[in-house]
C-alpha cells in the first residue's frame, strides 16, 4: 500500500498541509459552511469560499468557525473540513487510497481527553497514524532555531485566536504559556472602534483588511483608509476614513499583553537559559508578527532584540514538514514529554 507523509497544522484562522516531498500545497481559512443546519452535514463549501460567505449568508446557509481560541470546538464540522482539504491534497496518481501518516501541530497543554479529539477529528480525515507536536516547538524548528541544544531560544507565536510563548532547551519547553489573545480579538475591537467613533458597522472582512492595509504599532503613522459599512444612524451604506494612529490605539493594548506574557515566562527562566534568551533575542511568529513595528514594538519594551522572521505565519507548519524528514529530531522532541 502506498504511504502518503503528511504534516498538518489546523489554526484557529487557517489550516495548513504539507505533504513530505512537496512542500506547503494548501493553506486555507479554518472555515466550513453548511447548506441548512450543521447537523445535516450538507457542506455547501470549505476553506476561502466558505470564509467569503461569513457575514454574507443567506437564510438557509451556517458558516461555521470549528476551531475557537487554538482548539478545535467543534470536532464534527472541523472532521468534515479536514476531510475535504485531504481529498484536494491527494496525488491524481493515486489509483489506491494511500496510507496516509500526519505529523500534527497542537496547542500546549492539552489534556489527554483533548488530545483524544484531535487524534478523532483525524482518523475521520482518513488519516491512519499521528504524531502530534506542539505548535510552538514546530514554530522554533519552522525557523530553524537550534532547539536541541540548551539555548533553543525564546518564541512567540500570534495566531488568529491564541499566542503561545515557550523558551526550549533540548529538544523541550523550559517555560511556556498561552493566551487567547489572537488576530480575532483585535478584529473585534476594530469593529468596536468604528461602530463608536464613526458609527459605522463595519464587517468582519473590512476590518481585518484594515489591520492588514494600515495596522501599526507606531504611533505617529500617518496613513488612512476609506472603509464602507453601515451608518447607524441613518441605516443606509456609510464610509468613513480610518487613520492609522487610531488603528494603533485600538491594537497596542493587545501587543501590550502579549508583551506581559513573554516578560512573565522570561521571568520565571532559569538564570542560565534567561541570560541566553538576552543573549539571542527572541522570535515572533504567527499570522499576528506581521503588524508593522512589533520588532521595535517588542525590542524596546523588553530590552532585548526581537526578531520577526519572513512569513511568519507559515513557521509551524514549515517546521512540522521538516519534522517528515528528520525522525532523528522528532524521536528526541517525543522523549521530551
Ligand atoms: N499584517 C497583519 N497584522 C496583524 N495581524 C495579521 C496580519 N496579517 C495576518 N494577521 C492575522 O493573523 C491571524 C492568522 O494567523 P495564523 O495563521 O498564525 O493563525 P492560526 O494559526 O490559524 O491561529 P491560532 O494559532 O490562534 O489557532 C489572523 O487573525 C490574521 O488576521
Ligand atoms: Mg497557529
Amino acid at each position: 500500500m502506498a504511504v502518503l507523509e503528511i504534516a498538518v497544522e489546523i489554526g484557529t484562522s487557517y489550516t495548513s498541509i504539507f505533504v513530505s516531498g512537496n512542500g506547503i500545497v494548501l493553506r486555507e481559512p479554518t472555515v466550513i459552511a453548511f447548506l441548512g443546519e450543521p447537523k445535516q452535514k450538507k457542506i455547501r463549501a470549505v476553506g476561502q469560499a466558505a470564509y467569503e460567505m461569513l457575514g454574507k449568508t443567506p437564510e438557509k446557509t451556517t458558516v461555521v468557525c470549528p476551531v475557537v481560541d487554538g482548539f478545535i470546538a467543534d470536532p464534527e464540522a472541523c472532521s468534515l473540513l479536514l476531510r475535504e482539504f485531504i481529498k484536494r491534497i491527494l496525488p491524481q496518481s493515486y489509483i489506491f487510497f494511500p496510507k496516509i501518516k500526519a505529523v500534527l501541530g497542537i496547542p500546549t497543554g492539552l489534556t489527554i481527553e483533548e488530545r483524544r479529539t484531535y487524534e478523532d477529528v483525524l482518523l475521520s480525515a482518513y488519516i491512519k497514524e499521528i504524531t502530534m507536536v506542539e505548535n510552538i516547538i514546530l514554530s522554533a524548528i519552522g525557523i530553524d532555531l537550534p532547539v536541541s541544544t540548551t539555548c533553543g531560544g525564546l518564541v512567540v507565536n500570534i495566531g488568529g485566536g491564541i499566542t503561545e510563548v515557550a523558551a526550549m532547551s533540548l529538544s523541550g519547553v523550559v517555560s511556556g504559556c498561552g493566551v487567547t489573545i489572537g488576530g480575532n480579538l483585535m478584529d473585534k475591537a476594530l469593529i468596536d472602534f468604528a461602530a463608536g467613533k464613526h458609527n459605522l458597522k463595519m464587517g468582519l472582512n473590512t476590518a481585518r483588511k484594515v489591520k492588514t492595509e494600515i495596522g501599526t504599532l507606531y504611533e505617529n503613522d500617518t496613513a488612512e483608509m476609506t472603509v464602507s459599512g453601515i451608518d447607524l444612524q441613518t441605516k443606509n451604506i456609510g464610509t468613513a476614513k480610518l487613520k492609522s494612529s487610531d488603528v494603533c490605539s485600538v491594537l497596542r493594548p493587545y501587543y501590550v499583553r502579549i508583551r506581559d506574557a513573554i516578560e512573565s515566562i522570561i521571568k520565571m527562566l532559569p538564570p542560565e537559559i534567561a541570560s541566553d534568551v538576552y543573549k539571542t533575542g527572541i522570535y515572533i511568529v504567527g499570522g499576528g508578527a506581521n503588524i508593522t513595528g512589533l520588532e521595535k514594538f517588542l525590542s524596546s519594551e523588553l530590552s532585548l532584540n526581537a526578531y520577526v522572521p519572513e512569513d511568519p505565519e507559515y513557521a509551524a507548519i514549515l517546521g512540522a514538514g521538516k519534522l517528515l524528514s528528520n525522525r532523528y529530531l522528532l524521536d528526541e522532541i517525543l522523549s521530551q514529554k
